[in-house]
């Protein structure tokens, strides 16, 4: 039997010998683009190629690329467990033409290597092709159809509609037809009873889709409609987990090689053998699921958090806390102890993992503990509910209440709800579910916000040049109208630009840009997208009279600028500070800088006195007064800076090289932003606040003036 290791051998092996380019998968944790939180498919490292905002270095490449699809569009997370196929991580092997090859070579080299490399039976093959579609004029996919049939009976060809094999990244975005390639896994009497070709795209579990083929062609436009690309990419994506189930003949997921070691570990730890009865295998199922997304992550940099992609770790991690401690009488930290098992299965991506195996350990071991406060805490707050609830003689509590539980205490609902049952009382189910629902609209328009095209004057790459200059020549490489609120914005990608924006906790820059000595156009915010700086107008001043290709000046406003790097140093200053005081175990959990103040939170389990408040306050100044010069390494090996003990911290981009801010021997970390040359220039450090955000979380305000 194959193992896992050698299945994705065999992927990798046979698109390099026909010619292709490996590259490294990207990372999963996706800082650089805001409204894409994690990698959730092989393609979008190439979006900006399809695009056309840029050109592949190679026309054809392969990899294989871990992919977690726990929020926005695409979000299994709840499905997870209860079957043997959902997984909030999941590994997609891929294959791309970059302008190359087309539907001929892709669909035969997919049909070579599924049924002589791998040796699967074609009449266990069935594959969906593209039937068209009368809105938006697209006709059905002939040439697909005939290489089809070359290979397949004609029984084996199902016409699909633009549901199933129309692929699109997003409402807007490059897009094309699909065909997908399913297996049929029954035994030889169920195939004779009903035909395979009846059960795909059904909805069962052994006539299963594992490798869909899409034919890049179009760009689908903010109007609705589809506009055909210059260039023709094809992009795949096969699922590994339910490929290697294939190989291997199981019928489930979890009963591969991928999951056994965390299987085992999970029977000796608890005693109970996986397999023996439903509601603790679903319990299982979860843990060794969510265990692979907690780790890869928090390895990748990622903290568990209240906000954005720290919350969602949160809440895998807290899902599989509950379920074990609901089902699997696991009431201490356990996942913590998976970690090494994890890590060692993914040896063989050589990812740039950020945070070494005792540092994952002991983050996660502090998030489960806490957890586990917030479940005791929890049940509490609910025996009070359900108090109240026969004070009052009620037997239904307000949906509110329990969505409050969720949303602000993390408290998940499937266990209240239990919780509540055992005193026979219910909830207002249709209020909470109007509650998430406005909640996820919310996180919706996030999404989409990145889907909106942008027009293309020049297709070159963007250059910051803020550390050394403040203002610019610059041309427009590409703009957009977004539109916010009712209200519209102008977004520009300039060729090279001083303005810094948004990231690393730091506030965009902002100014001016300026055509001539009498007209100018104020930038008023500045972001970091897909590692571009966007400028933000709101004067939406291009129209088809504007000339995209003018010359402007672009010059930051220097004195915010100068106020905000104050804020920055200081921020570094009062880490090394509160380490110095507190022990190295305290880190950055989120930070904001801005020009009139810096929020610092950080791990601490208990609140600091007043005396030390001053203290933290006082040595802090004492170090600003002492003159300590910055040091700025640019362009560092980042294994280079791990052995120097260069401070790396979420919320940064971590590539192959980075940039170092050190004062003195005081600190030493991974940095973007921007800063002072000497801490003189930081002025007097004051505490505004220091107060408690969450659970084991501390946060500092301070002001530099
Ligand atoms: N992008 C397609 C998918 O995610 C094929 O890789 O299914």
């Amino acid at each position: 039997m194959l193992s896992s290791d050698e299945i994705r051998g065999i992927f990798v092996g046979f698109f390099e010998s026909n010619g292709h380019i490996y590259v490294k998968p990207s990372h999963i944790v996706n800082r650089n683009d805001p409204t894409l939180m994690f990698t959730n498919a092989g393609m979008n490292q190439f979006k900006d190629i399809f695009l056309g905002n840029c050109n592949s270095q190679y026309k054809r490449v392969t990899n294989s690329q871990l992919c977690l699809r726990v929020s926005g569009k695409h979000n299994d997370l709840e499905e997870v467990g209860i079957d043997g196929y959902h997984h909030t991580l999941f590994e997609m092997l891929g294959n791309w033409s970059m302008d190359d090859y087309f539907k001929k070579d892709a669909i035969t080299m997919a049909f070579e290597l599924l049924t002589q490399e791998y040796k699967i039976e074609k009449d266990r093959l069935y594959v969906t092709v593209f039937g068209g579609d009368d809105i938006d004029k697209t006709c059905f996919d002939k040439e697909s159809f005939e290489i089809w049939s070359n290979l397949v009976d004609e029984d084996h060809i199902v016409l699909g509609n633009k549901k199933d094999n129309f692929w699109e990244m997003g409402n807007v975005g490059p897009c094309g037809s699909c065909t997908e390639i399913h297996i049929d896994l029954r035994c030889d009497d169920d195939r004779k009873s009903i035909h395979g070709k009846e059960l795909v795209n059904k909805d069962t579990t052994e006539v299963i889709e594992i490798w869909n083929i899409v034919f890049m062609e179009f760009e689908r436009l903010d109007n609705g409609k589809l506009r055909r690309l210059d260039k023709h990419f094809v992009d795949t994506g096969m699922g590994f987990e339910r490929l290697v189930m294939v190989l291997q003949g199981k019928k489930s997921n979890y009963d591969t090689d991928l999951f056994f070691d965390y299987l085992c570990k999970l029977e000796q730890m608890t005693g109970i053998k996986y397999k023996n009865d439903d509601v603790t295998d679903v319990a299982m199922r979860v843990i060794v699921d969510h265990i692979r997304s907690i780790v890869i992550t928090v390895a990748e940099g990622l903290k568990p958090s209240n906000i954005l992609e720290g919350y969602v770790i949160r809440r895998i991690i807290r899902r599989a806390v509950r379920y074990g401690y609901s089902f699997l009488n696991l009431k201490q930290p356990f996942l913590y102890e998976f970690v090494d098992v994890v890590l060692n299965k993914y040896n063989v991506f050589k990812y740039n993992f950020i945070v070494d195996s005792e540092e994952i350990k002991r983050i996660v071991y502090n998030e489960e503990k806490s957890f586990f406060n917030t479940l005791r805490l929890g049940i509490k707050r609910i025996d009070d509910i359900v108090s109240c609830c026969k004070n009052n003689n009620t037997r239904v509590v307000d949906g509110g209440k329990v969505f409050e539980m969720y949303d602000t205490y993390g408290f998940p609902v499937d266990l209240t709800e239990m919780i509540l049952k055992e005193d026979g009382i219910s909830f207002d189910k249709r209020k909470f579910d109007e509650l998430l629902l406005e909640q996820k609209k919310r996180s919706k328009n996030d999404v989409q916000r990145n889907d909106i095209p942008w027009n293309v004057v020049d297709g070159g790459a963007s250059v910051f040049v803020g550390y050394d200059n403040i203002e610019t020549q610059s041309k427009i490489l590409r703009y957009r109208i977004i539109e916010e609120d009712n209200k519209k914005f102008l977004e520009v990608v300039f060729d090279i630009t001083p303005f810094y924006g948004e990231s690393g906790g730091q506030v965009g820059d902002i100014g001016f840009a300026f055509i001539n000595d009498k007209c100018s156009f104020e930038i008023i915010d500045t972001k970091k997208i897909n590692g571009d700086m966007v400028h933000v107008f709101n004067d939406c001043f291009i129209d088809d009279s504007f000339d995209v290709n003018t010359t402007f000046l672009l010059k930051i406003n220097n004195d915010r600028r100068a106020l905000i790097s104050r804020h920055h140093s200081a921020t570094h200053i009062l880490q090394a500070v509160l380490r110095q005081m507190f022990g190295d175990d305290l880190h950055q959990m989120g930070s904001k800088v801005s020009a009139d103040k810096l929020r610092f939170d950080f791990n601490i389990d208990r609140n600091l006195t007043q005396e030390e408040i001053l203290m933290v306050e006082k040595n802090v100044n004492d170090i600003i007064k002492k003159g300590k010069v910055m040091i700025e390494e640019r362009d560092v090996d980042i294994n280079e800076a791990k052995k120097n003990g260069a401070m790396m911290l979420f919320g940064n981009k971590y590539g192959d090289k980075v940039r170092i801010i050190s004062f003195d021997d005081i600190s030493k970390e991974l940095c973007g932003g921007t800063h002072v040359k000497n801490t003189k220039e930081i002025g007097t450090f004051t505490i505004l606040k220091c107060k408690n955000i969450s659970s084991g979380v501390r946060r500092i305000e301070a002001r530099c003036s």
